[in-house]
């Protein structure tokens, strides 16, 4: 019996005939770590995490999420992982024009059939879910608000109720605070980890603050040209091993 959600072997990723841009990578995580992932542009941190949720089919080895192993499920199953899996980005990811709760309720677009879904109708249960999702964030009174008017941080903490909403057990991050303020930032990461705390979530952060990382995340995982080259506590990341990571 293995408390392992995520368990990364041998992976490895090319794009077309391209160099190899992740190398043998193996990784596995637990429901409640909170993970920062770092290494310089061009590193693989996108591609890790597109392989993670099944936008990318790695060219090689293993990505169990749940015991399943992503790159060889078909469509409708993958599909199916990617629901109990929550994206969050560095441009938010969020439809523009709508409110912040039809945004919150994309994330049960997942669990609803064909015809609900193009209709938009969502049932008072995930109406519920979704205002409580939205409170939970901090954005009570902000339902009907159209997330163009919102701040960056406003908009962050919109993607993240739609992962509640969603019911996401992991959620990944891609480089999510990189366009907040300092002070912004520590509010969404000081969010997040009271979500992984209460309810037990998985986070896996790709982020360049390494101060950020270093305070929010007790694991820090740094790539090297598509190659983990650590996987050690926040402690152990010293300035050697940083410049180990971050110098080409
Ligand atoms: N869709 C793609 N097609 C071809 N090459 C890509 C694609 N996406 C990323 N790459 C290349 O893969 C490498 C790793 O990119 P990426 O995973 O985005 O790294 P990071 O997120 O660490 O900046 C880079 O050299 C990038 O140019
Ligand atoms: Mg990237």
């Amino acid at each position: 019996m293995t408390s392992n959600i995520m368990q990364i072997s041998n992976l490895t990723h090319r794009y077309g005939r391209g160099a190899p841009v992740l190398q043998g990578l193996n990784l596995s995580a637990s429901p409640g770590e909170i993970i920062g992932l770092i290494g310089l542009s061009g590193a693989g941190k996108s591609t890790l995490l597109r392989c993670i949720n099944g936008l990318v089919t790695p060219t090689g080895g293993t990505v169990e999420v749940f015991g399943q192993n992503v790159p060889k499920l078909r469509e409708s199953q993958r599909r199916r992982v990617r629901r109990r899996i929550g994206m969050i980005f560095q441009e938010f990811n969020l439809v523009d024009r709508l409110s912040v709760i039809k945004n919150v309720l994309v994330g049960r677009l997942g669990y609803a059939n064909t015809l609900t879904s193009c209709l938009h109708l969502f049932s008072k249960l995930d109406m519920d879910l979704a205002r409580s999702c939205i409170s939970q964030v901090g954005l009570d009174g902000y339902e009907d608000v159209i997330v163009r008017n919102l701040s960056g941080g406003q908009k962050q903490r919109v993607a993240i109720a739609r992962t509640m909403a969603q019911g996401a057990e992991i959620i990944l991050g891609d480089e999510a605070t990189a366009n907040l303020d300092v002070r912004t930032t520590d509010s969404i990461m000081e969010l997040l980890q009271d979500l992984s705390r209460k309810n037990n979530t998985l986070l896996l952060l790709s982020m360049h603050n390494l101060d950020v990382a270093r305070r929010y995340c007790p694991r820090i995982i740094g790539l090297k040209h598509g190659v983990l080259t650590f996987d050690a506590s926040a402690q152990s990341l010293d300035d050697s091993a940083v410049k180990e990571i971050l110098v080409t």
